[in-house]
């Protein structure tokens, strides 16, 4: 498998001068549905259809020891406007103060309207841009930098930026390499202008080459589901275009600042997998401590995993104000792309 990141990429949009306009995390915020599913409750769950998985493997395989599954009737826009409302109360404002909101889904609660228009119906805010972005785990890196660019460009001077899924949805149950890696749960920034950065600089990529090795072969048609609405993974081949496309990611990210990884205060990947995050980190030469992890705690929330994870690293203390940090996701697509921050 070969990738030639840099075909058809635009070149960077880093520009500092004096004057300029850019944006900064103003606030964070994140939730997780009540429903934890340890490990040992999968093992049960899938011991009655016939199929062995065990803590032991799934904990040595991934580093994922529970997640959460939100009730039958809980969609991803509940979960998401919970991560919204805490992300604007840290950022200090009201939902007024929104002007535009972007929702990285890939289990909207409808085909249409998208996510971020019902976000913004239960926040009470009325007539800003919302939309949608679609790019499965990496869809947060992908709308933090849509909604940077636009702030940028002056079309936005407070934008909620959410990650929501409901990926417990589309799991087959009888398929035991897939159905212990995901979860559901939220998490949202409030990105604000400002006159220096903020976001440093970023990077997204995409090779539809590769769309057979994660997919979700089904759509809505006629009123029923055509083709099978559950999620199909190649994981070895996963893992291996993952730790490649994270490396190089995170090195574009910081070659545009003139920075290296050494200057790295907190990488915070895509939380999948804590081998490939530990495999990324090494790569780097960065020290695992340097890490956020939360993925034992919530699985792969697609996404929700990125912003889930700066949310507990603000709120626990380990990120703070003047930290640098790497954001960067893989997902489906197949997409990838990283975001450096200086908080
Ligand atoms: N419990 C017990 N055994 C299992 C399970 C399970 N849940 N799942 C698979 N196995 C078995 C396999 O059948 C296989 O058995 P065999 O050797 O008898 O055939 C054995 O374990 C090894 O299987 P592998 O697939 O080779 O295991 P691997 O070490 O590659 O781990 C995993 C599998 C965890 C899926 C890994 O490939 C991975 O993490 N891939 C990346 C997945 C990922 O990060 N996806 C998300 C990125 S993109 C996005 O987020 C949407």
């Amino acid at each position: 498998m070969s990738l030639r990141q840099t075909d058809n990429v635009p070149s960077s949009h880093l520009v500092h001068s004096a004057g300029s306009r850019f944006s900064r995390i103003a606030g964070t915020g994140s939730y997780l549905p009540p429903g934890r599913v340890t490990n040992q409750d999968l093992v049960d769950r899938l011991a009655r259809d016939g199929l062995e998985t065990s803590d032991d493997w799934i904990v040595e395989r991934t580093g994922i020891r529970a997640r959460h599954f939100a009730e039958p009737h809980v969609t991803s826009s509940a979960l998401g406007l919970i991560a919204s409302q805490r992300a604007i109360e840290a950022a200090g404002l009201q939902p007024a103060d929104i002007d535009l909101i972007i929702c990285a889904t890939s289990t909207p609660d409808m085909v249409f309207p998208s996510n971020a228009c019902l976000i913004q119906r239960d926040l009470g805010i009325h007539g800003c841009p919302a939309f949608d972005v679609q790019a499965v785990c990496s869809g947060f890196i992908y709308a933090l930098t849509v909604a940077d660019a636009m702030i940028r460009s002056g079309g936005a001077t407070k934008a909620l930026v959410v990650g929501a899924e409901v990926f417990s949805r589309l799991l087959d149950f009888t398929d035991r390499t897939t159905c212990v890696l995901f979860g559901d749960g939220a998490g949202a920034v409030v990105l604000e202008a400002s006159d220096k950065p903020g976001i440093v600089s970023s990077c997204l990529h995409a090779d539809g080459q590769y769309a057979h090795m994660l997919n979700v072969p089904g759509n809505v048609s006629g009123g029923s589901v055509l083709g099978d609405a559950t999620l199909k993974m190649d994981g070895s081949s996963v893992f291996k275009l993952a730790v490649s496309v994270l490396d190089k990611a995170a090195h574009e990210v910081l070659d545009k600042a003139g920075r290296d990884p050494a200057s790295i205060d907190w990488l915070i990947p895509h939380q999948a997998n804590l081998r490939i995050m530990q495999g990324t980190a090494k790569k780097l030469k960065l020290p695992p401590e340097k890490i956020v992890v939360t993925v034992d705690q919530h699985g792969n929330t697609s996404a929700a995993s990125i912003p889930l994870a700066l949310d507990h690293a603000v709120r626990g203390g380990q990120v703070q104000r003047g930290h640098s940090l790497v954001l960067e996701g893989v997902g489906g697509g197949f997409t990838w792309g990283a975001v450096l921050v200086d908080y």
